[in-house]
């Protein structure tokens, strides 16, 4: 009786996975904020180039469904080819959302249309609040703050785009700890480039995009026998970039040695190729933000304010 209220009360939230996406209708590389872009290369062939990133959305959207995920998504927009990376809008925990804010001019226009995009869904009751950072702080969302479920705790990368001071930002926000990592590696220039923390509690990494104080964080952190550590042909194809859903692991390319590696631990990649977006340092899990994510503390509140919900 108490189980079925529950699940009533709380259809939204009920979804395997909840995912903000955007359709790649003005996506282009025009400008180069990262070491992937190269306008001029886009530009010869932007037409087919266009209709290719158009397509491997296509298939990664559809991929993410049939993988049970539920998908919201924000409008597109002229002139803003990055938009489609949804993961840098925000950072999302227990229905609280923290807008970005962007290194770069080039995508500081996006603020705007991802904050419009969250009132809409807080007027929709799928997110409960939406706060701004400080002035001055720059901290480019979930691209950057990787929530891990199993150790309730988020990672973060900073250096290229995220300034270090947001960690603050982000555990007074979300009352959550925060393991700040320093990135090394001009290609791996947003943390989410090059850590994936699993549901099974593994962590999939690319050793050589953090410093080796972070790399000890890390191992710290993350028993021996629960890290992945990616080789350079997995690496450079951005694996570590990867959606979780439940045991399925949607990404854009792996090595069938990674592959293998996942399956004895239980995961089914489904590799799904965007190759136009790696143009613009991008994969599966930069297109897409997760609006469901919980820690374990916003679970027990949700949980005791529907247990009295359900007695009054
Ligand atoms: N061209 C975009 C940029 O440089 C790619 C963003 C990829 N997103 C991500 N979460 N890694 O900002």
């Amino acid at each position: 009786m108490t189980m079925q209220a529950t699940v009533m009360q709380a259809p939204v939230m009920q979804a395997t996975a909840h995912i903000l996406m955007c359709r790649p209708q003005y996506f282009a590389v025009n400008y180069a904020i990262n070491p992937w872009m190269d306008p001029s290369s886009w530009a010869r062939e932007a037409r087919v180039l266009a209709a290719t990133a158009r397509r491997e959305w296509t298939a990664l959207h559809r991929a993410l469904q049939n993988a049970g995920a539920q998908i919201e998504l924000v409008p597109s927009a002229p002139g803003l080819p990055d938009l489609v990376f949804t993961a840098n809008a925000a950072v999302v925990l227990d229905g609280k959302a923290l807008l970005a804010r962007f290194r770069h001019p080039e995508r500081r226009a996006e603020e705007p249309r991802f904050a419009a995009g969250f009132r809409k869904l807080q007027a929709r009751g799928v997110i409960t609040s939406v706060r701004t950072l400080r002035d001055g702080v720059t901290l480019e969302g979930a691209g950057d703050c990787v929530w891990d479920e199993t150790r309730n705790l988020f990672w973060m990368g900073y250096g290229p785009r995220s300034d270090e001071a947001a960690r603050h930002a982000v555990a007074e926000e979300f009352g959550a700890e925060v393991l700040a990592l320093k990135l090394a590696d001009p290609s791996f220039y947003h943390m989410d480039t090059a850590l994936s923390a699993l549901p099974g509690g593994e962590v999939m990494y690319v050793p050589g995009a953090f410093t080796a104080e972070g790399r000890a964080i890390i191992h710290e952190r993350v028993a021996s026998d629960l890290r992945i550590a990616l080789a350079d042909e997995d690496a450079r194809q951005l694996a570590a970039n990867a959606v979780a859903i439940g045991r399925t692991l949607v990404l854009s390319g792996c090595s069938d040695g990674l592959r293998a590696r996942l399956a004895e631990r239980g995961y089914q990649v489904h590799a799904t190729p965007l190759g136009s977006f790696l143009r613009s340092g991008g994969s599966a899990f930069c297109l897409t933000l997760r609006l469901d994510r919980h820690s374990a503390q916003g679970s027990a509140q949700e949980q005791q304010s529907e247990r009295v919900g359900t007695a009054a």
